[in-house]
């Protein structure tokens, strides 16, 4: 007996790196996969992850529409063809360019924003009619580390920030129909990350000083993809009947409930405040000791503005 079993799960980006995990995993506790890639990591390949979960005596079909808003009623459509309904969507699917922040090309941040988050809530749009029909179903978006601040990744960050933003809402406008939706943060040694440190070993120093992990000193096995599967899949089961709307960092061998943001300082004056008023009270009350921390003095790493 699997957790999942009689489910039907859907999975993007699942053709290679955590969502291939994902899938696999899902696979063998019962559900039902389609697993989605378009292929556009190299190895990464949709059938292959089908059919070994088929092989394991699973069930799984896959499927090369794109996890974008005009591939999403496919990729929906391809789960209810194949197996009669929709409990699970695993958003994963990731593609984009990292550029500073002066430098992005309008298609470069139209692709990040597309893949990362349009995508994401393109498919929830299609799968929830389906889910509140069937009485529920579990909801997991693939957030980022970046989302708290993520140099020459700006377009990146802000498709994975606003994908916190639309599952805080979908957690409290589902919630009521048995649908749950969570996000995580998840850290593992894939081409992605390979990729990143190459792009821009510059901004190692300061992944670390935003993110606080040591994330930039991986040790793979420490963080293998394989380590995030578990916590996922455990979302999507009725042991986390009670967890919706909440973020999760998954890094390697941690699962960590991230909190949500709160109030830290604040100042109050009846009928508003002034400029006079704010030079006055803001400096000590509101931001004391607060000092720009992204100056090339204290971050050696980082670059002049390039010259014309
Ligand atoms: N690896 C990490 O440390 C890390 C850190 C933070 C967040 N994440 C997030 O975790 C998720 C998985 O990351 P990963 O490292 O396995 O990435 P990955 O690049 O290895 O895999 C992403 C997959 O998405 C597929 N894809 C791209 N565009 C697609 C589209 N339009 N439709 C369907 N599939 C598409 C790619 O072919 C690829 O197989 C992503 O959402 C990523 O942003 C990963």
């Amino acid at each position: 007996m699997g957790r999942l079993d009689g489910r039907v799960a859907i999975v993007t980006g699942a053709g290679g790196g955590i969502g291939r995990e994902h899938a696999l995993l899902l696979g063998r506790e019962g559900a039902a996969v389609v697993v989605d890639d378009i292929g556009t990591r190299t190895g990464a390949d949709a059938e292959a992850v089908a059919a070994q979960i088929r092989d394991a005596g699973g069930a799984a079909v896959a499927t090369t529409a794109s996890a974008t808003w005009d591939g999403a009623a496919e990729i929906v459509g391809t789960a209810v063809d194949a197996f009669g309904r929709v409990d699970i969507v695993v958003n994963n699917a990731t593609a984009g360019r990292n550029d500073d922040l002066w430098d992005y090309s309008r298609e470069e941040w139209d692709l990040t924003m597309e893949v990362n988050l349009t995508g994401y809530y393109a498919l929830m749009r299609e799968a929830v009619p389906h889910m509140a029909r069937q009485g529920g179903g579990a909801i997991v978006n693939t957030s980022s580390a970046s989302g708290f601040g993520h140099p020459s990744h700006g377009a990146y960050a802000a498709a994975k920030e606003g994908l916190i933003g639309l599952t805080r809402t979908a957690a409290m406008e589902l919630g009521r129909f048995g649908i749950r939706t969570n996000a995580i943060r998840p850290v593992a040694l894939t081409v992605q990350v390979a990729e990143y440190h190459e792009h821009s070993a510059r901004w190692r120093r300061l992944m670390d000083l935003t993110m606080g992990t040591g994330t930039t000193q991986m040790d793979p096995d420490a963080v293998s993809p394989a380590k995030v599967a578990p916590f996922v899949v455990w979302l999507c089961t009725d042991a986390a009947a009670g967890v919706n709307g909440c973020t999760f960092a998954v890094w390697g061998d941690k699962v960590s409930l991230l909190a949500e943001p709160r109030p830290k300082a604040t100042i109050e004056q009846a009928g508003g405040w002034t400029l006079d008023d704010l030079d006055r009270v803001a400096p000590d009350e509101l931001v004391p000791g607060l000092r720009n921390r992204w100056t090339l003095a204290d971050n050696p790493d980082l670059q002049e503005f390039p010259d014309a």
